[in-house]
C-alpha cells in the first residue's frame, strides 16, 4: 500500500536555497547557517539543499570570517561554509537565490545576463533572485549591511536581520511548497 506514497516522497527533490553576498565570508555563510539551524530544529533539514556564494571569488576556499563565526556561535549557530563564487549553474540548480543587499542583487542579475549569452540557462531564472530583507517582519531595513569593515555590533545586526528573515522565509517555503512533507524522523526538536 505504501509503495506509491513512498516512491513519490523519495522522488520529490529538495527545495534549494542559495544565499549570496559579496565575499561569501560574512553575511551569506551566516544566512546559510541561520537557515539550516531553523529547518534542522523543525525537522525538515533533509528536505532542503542550502548553500551560499559570493559575487566575487577573492576569498574562495576560505572559511567564514572569525568575527562572524564567533557572533553566530554565541547564539548557538555554527557557521561552517567555505567561500566560493557564484557560478552559472546556480541559476539552474537553485529554486531561490537570496541577495544580502541591492549591489549583490544587481551583480547577480548582470552575471545572469552575461552568462545567458554564453550558455543555456532557464530564461526566467533571474526571477529566483530576491532580497533577503524582503522577508524580514520585525525589521524595516531593506538590506543586510556589510559588517566587514565595522565593529562587533555590525555582526550582531546581520544576525538579527537573518534570524528574522530566515524564519519568515522558512514559513513561506513550507506553506507554499512543502506543506505535505513528513518531518525528518528523529531530528525534530523545539
Ligand atoms: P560579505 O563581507 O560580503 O558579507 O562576505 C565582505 C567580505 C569581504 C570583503 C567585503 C565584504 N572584502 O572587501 O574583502
Amino acid at each position: 500500500m505504501g509503495d506509491t506514497i513512498r516512491s513519490a516522497e523519495v522522488s520529490k527533490p529538495p527545495f534549494s536555497v542559495l544565499f549570496v553576498c559579496l565575499g561569501n565570508i560574512c553575511r551569506s555563510p551566516a544566512a546559510e547557517a541561520v537557515f539550516t539551524n531553523i529547518v534542522r530544529k523543525r525537522g525538515f533539514e533533509s528536505k532542503f539543499k542550502i548553500d551560499s556564494a559570493g559575487t566575487i571569488g577573492y576569498h574562495e576556499g576560505n572559511p567564514a570570517d572569525s568575527r562572524m563565526r564567533a557572533a553566530a556561535n554565541k547564539r548557538g549557530i555554527e557557521v561552517t561554509s567555505i567561500s566560493r563564487p557564484v557560478r552559472p549553474s546556480d541559476f539552474r540548480d537553485f529554486d531561490l537565490i537570496l541577495a544580502m543587499d541591492m549591489q549583490n542583487r544587481d551583480d547577480l542579475l548582470s552575471a545572469f545576463e552575461r552568462w545567458s549569452q554564453k550558455e543555456k540557462l532557464p530564461k526566467d531564472a533571474y526571477k529566483k533572485v530576491k532580497l533577503m530583507c524582503s522577508y524580514c517582519k520585525k525589521h524595516s531595513e531593506t538590506e543586510v549591511p556589510d559588517p566587514y569593515y565595522g565593529g562587533p555590533q555590525g555582526f550582531e545586526k546581520v544576525l538579527d536581520l537573518l534570524e528574522d528573515g530566515c524564519e519568515v522565509l522558512v514559513d513561506n517555503i513550507l506553506s507554499d511548497k512543502c506543506q505535505e512533507l513528513p518531518i525528518d524522523e528523529g531530528t525534530f526538536s523545539s
